[in-house]
Parts: structure tokens; sequence; C-alpha cells
């Protein structure tokens, strides 16, 4: 097998009183779409933001194509939850926000963040600000910065949940497409079960106190895949198999939010 893109070994997590992640060990190869599922509060953005390399560490290393991880860098790019763009900012303007942070400053990186808002389906919203645009237009505009800089590895941390049922599912066929032109290695967190199979190579499960890799669940399901995909008994049952799976601590953490 391939050396692989990332490489996880031990990685541990604790804050004061907390032990977050209690040791998780993984490879990612390249070019692979990984979703991350598990209960609230097991550790999944701690995870992510540790290999973006916003958070150190307790114990344990994380590595990109060998090197270990210690700060952010152009090589990942991060998609947050919440749309998180300069209001005063026009949409191109956020879009290059990435690439200003990394130095680049030229015609080629224009081009590319011209490229990536077409990619998205927002050319002709250039000029727009994000007050002009809906919550799925906004979430675009934060891919679109994310691939801006042209990372190898994509950490993408519940970049749909804040978006209606129909915007999601048609966000998910669009990252689909996206993903299948260029092949980004990802890490993906969700809540949402049939996102993470539709959209994933494999699946990680999570469990809860300290946060571990309790299962990796292979997504044998052929590619391209679209919606259409969900209605397939294989991939009800790879659901049912990973509800199951968290269901308990799905279950703990509702009804001890703070125990
Ligand atoms: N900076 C911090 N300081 C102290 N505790 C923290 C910090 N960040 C996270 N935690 C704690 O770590 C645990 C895991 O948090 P994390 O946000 O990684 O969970 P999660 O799996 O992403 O949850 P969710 O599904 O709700 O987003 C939680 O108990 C949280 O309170
Ligand atoms: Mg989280």
């Amino acid at each position: 097998m391939a050396h692989p893109k990332l490489e996880v070994s031990w990685l541990r997590k604790s804050f004061p009183g907390l032990d977050v992640i209690g040791g998780i060990s993984a490879a990612v190869q390249k070019g692979e779409f990984i979703s991350i599922v598990g209960p609230s509060g097991c550790g999944k953005t701690t995870f992510l933001r540790i290999v973006a390399g916003l958070e150190q560490a307790s114990g344990g290393e994380v590595r990109l194509d060998g090197r270990v991880v210690r700060e952010p860098g152009a090589d990942r790019g991060f998609v947050f939850q919440s749309d998180n763009l300069l209001p005063w900012r026009t949409i191109y303007d956020n879009a290059r926000i990435g690439q200003e942070i990394a130095g680049r400053s030229g015609a080629a990186e224009r081009q590319r963040t011209m490229d990536m808002l077409k990619l998205v389906g927002l050319e002709g919203f250039e000029h727009y600000y994000p007050r002009q645009l809906s919550g799925g237009m906004r979430q675009r505009v934060n891919l679109a910065r994310a691939l801006a800089v042209d990372p190898e590895v994509l950490l993408m941390d519940e970049p749909f949940s804040a978006l209606d049922a129909q915007t999601r599912e048609i966000m998910q066929t669009e990252l689909l497409r996206i993903w299948e032109r260029g092949r980004k290695t990802v890490l993906f967190v969700t809540h949402q079960i049939d996102e993470a199979v539709l959209l994933s190579d494999r699946v990680w499960v999570f469990a809860r106190r300290p946060g571990r890799l309790q299962e990796v669940i292979d997504i044998p399901i052929p590619r391209p895949r679209d919606l259409s995909a969900k209605r397939t008994p294989d991939f009800v049952a790879l659901v049912d198999r990973i509800w199951r799976l968290i269901e308990h601590d799905v279950r703990d953490s509702v009804l001890h939010e703070n125990t």
C-alpha cells in the first residue's frame, strides 16, 4: 500500500480536567474521502483542529506526507460549520483570504480564485457582499476559499449543518462533483449518517469518553454517486449499521449532557 497521506499515531488530547481524545491511530491514503461520525462531545472538532494545526496534541502525533504537523499550513484547507465570511468584503475578496494569508497574490492565484468560485456555482456573484447571498451560497464561498489555496487535504467540520434539508442535499451532490474532479484527501465531520455514507470511501465511527476510533466502515458503493444511491438497499444497510454502532453513545450524550 502507498505511503499514507495522513498518519495519526496515538493521538491524545486533554483539556484541564477532561480527557477529550484518548489515543487515536489511523491512516488516510491520498485522495481518500473520510467522514467522521460520533456523538456530540466525542472530540471530532478537536481532532480536526489538531490535524489543522490549530490545536496542539497532548500526546502522539499527526503526520502529513511523513512530516509532523505543528501549525496551520497552506497544505490543509479548513471549512467550518458557520460560514465566517467577512461582511465588509466582497465574495471575491472573501474567497481570496486564504491565499492572502499564504502570501500569494499573483495573477495565477487570482485566476484560481475565479475558477473556484465558478466551480462552486458562484460565477457572476464576485462583487456581491455576504449579506446578499443565501446560506447555501455563503457556505459555497467557504468551500471556494478553502479550495483556492489548492490544499492537499480538505478538513470540513459539519459544513452543511446550518442549511435546510434540500439545500444540504444539493451541496452534497455539488461536493461529490467537485471532489470527483480534484480528488483531494478529505476529512469530513458530520452528524448525518446518510451524508457520511453518500460522500465517503470510509466512515470513521468515534466513541466518547474519551474520544476514540471505535470502528472504520468501508463504503463500497460505486462512484460516481448521486442522491439516488440513498435509496438502494446497500446504502440503507450501511446507514443502519453505523447508527447501531453509535446509538448507545448518542443517547448517553443527550441524556447526560453535563456528566
Ligand atoms: N478549548 C477547550 N477547552 C476546554 N474544553 C474543550 C475545549 N474545546 C473542546 N473542549 C471539550 O472537549 C470535548 C470535545 O469537544 P469537541 O468540540 O471536539 O466535540 P465534538 O465531537 O466536535 O462535538 P459536536 O458533535 O457537538 O460538535 C467537549 O467536552 C468540549 O467541552
Ligand atoms: Mg464539533
